[in-house]
């Protein structure tokens, strides 16, 4: 490993985190807590969804939190789309970035967005198009990638094909999605070691791990060594998918940001604004975040 080399880190706390709790988030806390993390040095932070509010009533305020939102200039602040009517209201709040999702497989994708896989591909085309025509950059997420919620076992096979056809839909980016916390270094070694075989440039695929069963890290040294250099996690650890039972908590920033680090990669990003920024939204929703170097970090303050 080359020591300072550069690792991009997507923030996905204020979507993929507050997305999935159980009571609803003021928007003036969520609005803070995407200013805190982009004050953190965090390059990218997926600000909120325009889904469907009675799919997502938690995200009900996208409009207005990416409207309020300052922004900082040189950071990125993605927002996730469902379908042409997502882009639009997107647009319209001002979005420059969005990104897609579909999954490797068709029950997920059905609960999830009440579309199979390929009419997700057909919901997508409008919203490239629009993209395109309107200058803003795409992402592509795959769900399910290592295994899913209602099928289990997921054949590599098709979680590379549908990564392929969201480059080839037109995503600069695809994101690779344990959405339920289950994958294990050697199914990321598989999925990535085929999706560069097919072609895939290791610097358009990210790893999206979630936290579930305590292999998150692990995935991601796996995905580090396979040239990966794009990686989502949600400050605190907070998160998960409504329609995913059981995928408590995304990879936390804290802990990827103190793996990276101390590996010698270099973010950008300040890991005790991270901190600080997950303290303030915890004691606002009262939470008690998961995140081990969250918890270390406050411990090691408290003995001071
Ligand atoms: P549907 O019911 O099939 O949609 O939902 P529809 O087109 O039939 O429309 C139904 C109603 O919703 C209509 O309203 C539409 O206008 C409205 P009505 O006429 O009945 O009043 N509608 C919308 N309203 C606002 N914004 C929109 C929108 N679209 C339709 N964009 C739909 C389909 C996809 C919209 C819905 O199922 C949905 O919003 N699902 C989102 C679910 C979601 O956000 N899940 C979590 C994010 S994915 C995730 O967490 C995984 C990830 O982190 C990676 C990983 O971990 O694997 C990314
Ligand atoms: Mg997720």
């Amino acid at each position: 490993m080359t020591s300072k080399e550069r690792v991009t880190v997507v923030e996905v706390g204020p979507r993929d985190g507050l997305q999935n709790e159980k009571g609803f988030v003021p928007t003036e806390a969520k609005v803070a807590f995407v200013e805190a993390l982009a004050e953190a040095g965090l390059p990218v932070v997926e600000t909120t969804a325009f889904v469907s509010p009675r799919a997502i009533p938690q995200l009900a305020d996208s409009a207005e939190v990416f409207a309020r939102v300052a922004k900082r200039p040189g950071t990125r602040y993605p927002v996730l789309v469902p379908n042409e009517r997502g882009m639009a209201r997107a647009l319209a709040a001002g979005a420059r970035e969005v990104a897609l999702f579909t999954a490797a497989t068709d029950t997920f994708n059905l609960r999830n967005t009440n579309a199979t896989v390929e009419e997700s591909f057909a919901r997508f085309a409008p919203v490239v198009a629009l993209a395109r025509k309107e200058g803003v950059r795409v992402r592509g997420y795959v769900s399910t990638v290592f295994g899913c919620p209602y099928e289990g076992k997921v054949d590599p096979a098709k979680a590379v094909s549908v990564a392929l056809r969201l480059f080839e839909a037109g995503c600069e980016e695809v994101s690779l999605g344990d959405t339920i916390g289950v994958a294990v270094p050697s199914q990321v070694t598989e999925v990535v070691g085929r999706l560069l075989s097919s072609g895939a440039d290791a610097a358009r695929l990210a790893l999206h791990m979630h936290d579930t069963r305590g292999t998150a890290l692990a995935n991601v040294v796996e995905g580090l060594r396979a040239g990966i250099r794009v990686l989502d996690s949600s400050a605190g650890g907070l998160g998960g998918c409504p329609y995913a039972p059981g995928a408590a908590g995304n990879l936390s920033t804290e802990d990827l940001l103190y793996l990276l680090h101390g590996m010698g990669y270099e973010t950008g990003v300040d890991l005790a604004k991270v901190a600080e920024a997950t303290r303030v939204l915890a004691e606002s929703i009262g939470r008690t975040p998961v995140s081990r170097v969250f918890t270390a970090l406050r411990a090691a303050s408290e003995r001071r």
